[in-house]
Formats: C-alpha cells, structure tokens, sequence
C-alpha cells in the first residue's frame, strides 16, 4: 500500500518541515496538485514551485495536473523533477499521444477520472498507462467529502487492470480518511492521496502512520 500526502493541505509557510515530517513518517510519493482556475475552480502552483521544492525531498514527485491541454506544458513538469505526471482523460483530447509523450520524456503516465467520467473509457489506453487516478471528490479543493458512487469505480478499475496491465496502479483521490479508507482498499486502491487527513491532523506524522496501519490491516475473515 502507498501513501501520497497531498501538498494542497499543507502550510506553505513552513513547507520543508512540512515534507520532512511526512517523508520521515513513511510517505510513499508526495502528490502535487497542479491547478489552473480553468479546468478547476482554484489555482496552486506551476513548474516553478515544482521545481523549488525537488531539492527538499527524495520523495517521487506525483503531480496531479488539474489543468486544461495539459499536454502543452508536461515538458515543464519533468523538467522541474515531477516523476509521475497525471493528466485527466476530460482535458486531453489525444489521450494516447499525451500518455505516450509523457513516457517519452522518462516520466511514469498516469490518467485520471473525474466522479462522472466513467471507467470504460479507459480501455482503449490501459494497456500504456502506469496509474489511473480515480477522483472520489469533483476536484479543486481540499478537505470535501468523499463521494461514495466512487468504490463502484475503484472496483471496476481493479478489474480492468488487473485483466490488462496488472502493473498500472490505481490511486484514489478526495476524501479519503479513517472513516473509509478499509473501504477504499478493499475496493481495490493500492495509491492512496491523502490532504487534509494527514496536514489537516494536529501531528501529520501520527496521522499518517495511523491511516497506514488501518490501511494495511488484514481484511476481515482473512485473519
Ligand atoms: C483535490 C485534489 C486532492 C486534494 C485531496 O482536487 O486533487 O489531491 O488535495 O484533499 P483531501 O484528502 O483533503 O480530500
Ligand atoms: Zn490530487
């Protein structure tokens, strides 16, 4: 299981301590949300940022582009040290040629979903993908609610992955937090993004380790 604390939560003021503390606690990749004020309603941060904050951290930088024709600028974000760059299926228009650009650049290829977008319309792309990113919230802001029509996608993507590229893997995004992640692993997410459970909590690093445990604790019956 991997853990990905999103930035979106964290204090900016204080962001090396804030990366330190979550890397030292066991995160797995730190999730970047990139957002532009067109394809969502909020703006965070560009290349640049990026780039300032790739020195911090050994950590896989997983970058969550939020952005309309996002295959105009993933050049910048490999450039600025992003190892994993998602676009979502609803803003690229070529969706194969901007996964294959992305892994022409080195970079691991990951395709999201909003809530509404169903999964089938992965399935002509599964087998060139290294991570589908289900979003569990309409995306743009932290600390939402879990949207729970979501498993139903989860599972649908375990299935479609595990028939086709067993080696993609498949990360939930939104809401995600001790009340449903058991139900999110069984679901089938094996990428957890967590913002607002980890930075929102008063010791991030309790916090984290906290949901890893409920995360990787033997499912019921399996004991
Ligand atoms: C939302 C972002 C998320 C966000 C999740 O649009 O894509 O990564 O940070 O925050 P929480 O975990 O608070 O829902
Ligand atoms: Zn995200």
């Amino acid at each position: 299981m991997k853990i990905a604390p999103s930035l979106l939560s964290a204090d900016f003021s204080r962001i090396a301590d804030q990366i330190g503390v979550v890397e030292r606690a066991g995160a797995d990749y730190l999730h970047l949300d990139v957002m532009d004020g067109r394809f969502v309603p909020n703006i965070t941060w560009g290349p640049k940022i990026i780039g300032d904050l790739r020195h911090l951290t050994r950590l896989p930088f997983d970058a969550h582009l939020m952005i309309v024709e996002p295959e105009r600028y993933v050049e910048q974000f490999r450039a600025a040290g992003a190892d994993i760059i998602t676009v979502h299926l609803e803003a690229c228009v070529h969706l194969q040629r901007a996964v294959a650009h992305i892994r022409s650049l080195g970079a691991r290829a990951g395709v999201s979903l909003n809530p509404s977008t169903p999964v089938v319309l992965l399935e002509d792309v599964i087998g060139d993908l290294d991570l589908v990113l289900i979003m569990s919230v309409n995306p743009g802001f932290g600390g939402q609610s879990f949207l729970p029509v979501t498993l139903k996608k989860l599972r649908e993507a375990r299935e479609m992955i595990d028939e086709f590229n067993p080696a993609c893997e498949l990360e939930v995004d939104g809401g995600v937090g001790r009340e449903n992640i058991r139900e999110v692993v069984a679901a089938g997410a094996d990428v957890l993004v967590m913002g607002s459970s980890i930075f929102g909590a008063p010791d991030p690093a309790t916090a984290l380790r906290a949901l890893r445990t409920l995360a990787e604790a033997p499912a019921a019956g399996k004991r």
